[in-house]
């Protein structure tokens, strides 16, 4: 589903040169400073349970387009993000020569359960599986990390934040189905934790469920809470369902590597309730305007926001990379064997709630502009601010 006027568009393989990103339609006068961007994407890097390869990448985004002074232009905003370990297999991935003994080496033939690498190779016709590997791979949501730091940084000008934090790892579980939380409880989230935690005394019971999945050979998935506080009602629409922010969230959720389940507000837990629990009453606060006595929704109402906390659950599967591989079979005999096994990492949960916070950061800043319209920094302020002040007359 394509957004509505933003538009990002990343390219690059996991062992290739450099990832690159372009973000159309941001309004120029925005301030971006790199600094912040490379803070998420070292936040993206953090976590217990990450590979090898963490260690070696120390990602930082280089702007090459669309910028001026550390402020936008109106233009395409482009990006680069180097693969610092691109030298070790510049003969197995260059982009326009490889060696052919070096390649051969590295060729995957016996697909991995859980990865694109057959599905992708029967569509695509590549009978080196790492053909599909590459792209399939969770680096490319390093450039979706740093052009959600850009869309971050416009959203805070409008007073619009976002944080995460884990609900369950493996089976150390917070609280599942979660139900009642608020964005308050991801401002306690310590984010120099190793999992960064919605309950910090947790995190002891998953380094230790880590600790055996890695010994043995295992991974894990989990659950993250991400929310936007200061989000004003009225961004999407219920009128088409492509317009539903609902559903654009879900969608930008779901396309995160790993993420196999979205839900919205207490939405697991809802579908258990009656009707008389599941809601949200309404009240009128003088000075204030419309409330919820709860926030059951999640911010969310017939596909548009209702000035409460977007709140965003994302269910994250185990890692498919398992150190002895999992039954698969050689396409080159079409025997049984194990899938192919390569440097990998046992959880992924801790970053996921970063690429979370990114995608939810892209939906909601393209929400917003598609509602304001606006070239410039102070034509959407002016909008956003016109259309404000017609809510507190209504
Ligand atoms: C931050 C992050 C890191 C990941 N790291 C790995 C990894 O090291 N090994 C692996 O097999 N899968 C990893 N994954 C998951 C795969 O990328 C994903 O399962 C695969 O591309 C198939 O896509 P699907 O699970 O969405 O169907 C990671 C996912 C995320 C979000």
């Amino acid at each position: 589903m394509p957004l509505a006027r933003l538009s990002l568009t990343t390219a690059g393989e996991s062992h290739g040169p450099k990832l690159t990103g372009i973000l159309t339609g941001l309004p120029s006068g925005l301030r971006v400073d790199p600094a912040a961007v490379n803070r998420d994407l070292a936040r993206r890097q953090h976590g217990y349970g990450r590979g090898g390869r963490m260690k070696i990448e120390r990602d930082e985004a280089l702007f090459t387009g669309g910028l001026r002074g550390g402020e936008t232009l109106g233009g395409p905003l482009s990006f680069e993000i180097a693969n610092r370990d691109h030298g070790v297999w510049e003969r197995v991935m260059g982009p326009v020569e490889i060696e052919a003994e070096a390649a051969a080496k590295r060729r995957l033939s016996s697909p991995r359960p859980g990865h694109a690498d057959l599905a992708g190779g029967l569509k695509y016709g590549r009978r080196d599986l790492r053909d599909i590997l590459e792209r399939a791979s969770a680096r490319e949501t390093a450039s979706r990390v740093a052009a959600g730091a850009v869309c971050r940084a416009l959203l805070l000008e409008f007073g619009v934040e976002i944080r995460s934090g884990v609900l369950s790892l493996g089976d150390v579980v917070i609280s599942e189905p979660p139900q009642g939380f608020t964005f308050a409880e991801l401002l306690r989230v310590d984010e120099g934790s190793l999992f960064r935690a919605i309950d910090l005394s947790a995190e002891e019971r998953m380094k230790a469920a880590v600790d055996a999945a890695t010994k043995s050979g295992n991974t894990l998935g989990g659950t993250i809470l991400v929310g936007a506080r200061g989000v004003p009602a009225g961004l999407g629409s219920h009128v088409s369902w492509t317009a539903k922010l609902d559903g654009r969230i879900g969608q930008a959720m779901l396309s995160i590597p790993s993420v196999k389940a979205v839900s919205l507000g207490d939405g697991v837990a809802n579908a258990f309730r009656s009707g008389s629990l599941a809601h949200d009453p309404i009240e009128y606060v003088a000075g204030k305007g419309y409330r919820r006595a709860s926030n059951r929704a999640g911010g969310l109402e017939g596909g548009i926001t209702n000035g409460e906390d977007v709140l965003v659950t994302v269910y994250q599967k185990p890692i498919s990379t398992l150190r002895d591989g999992l039954p698969s079979v050689d396409i080159d005999t079409r025997e049984p064997r194990r899938a192919a096994y390569e440097r990998s990492d046992t959880t992924a949960v801790p970053a996921g709630g970063v690429i979370a916070e990114a995608m939810l950061a892209l939906v909601l800043a393209d929400a917003l502009l598609e509602k304001t319209g606006g070239d410039s920094m102070p034509e959407v302020k002016r909008n956003l601010d016109g259309f404000l002040a017609e809510q507190r007359r209504f």
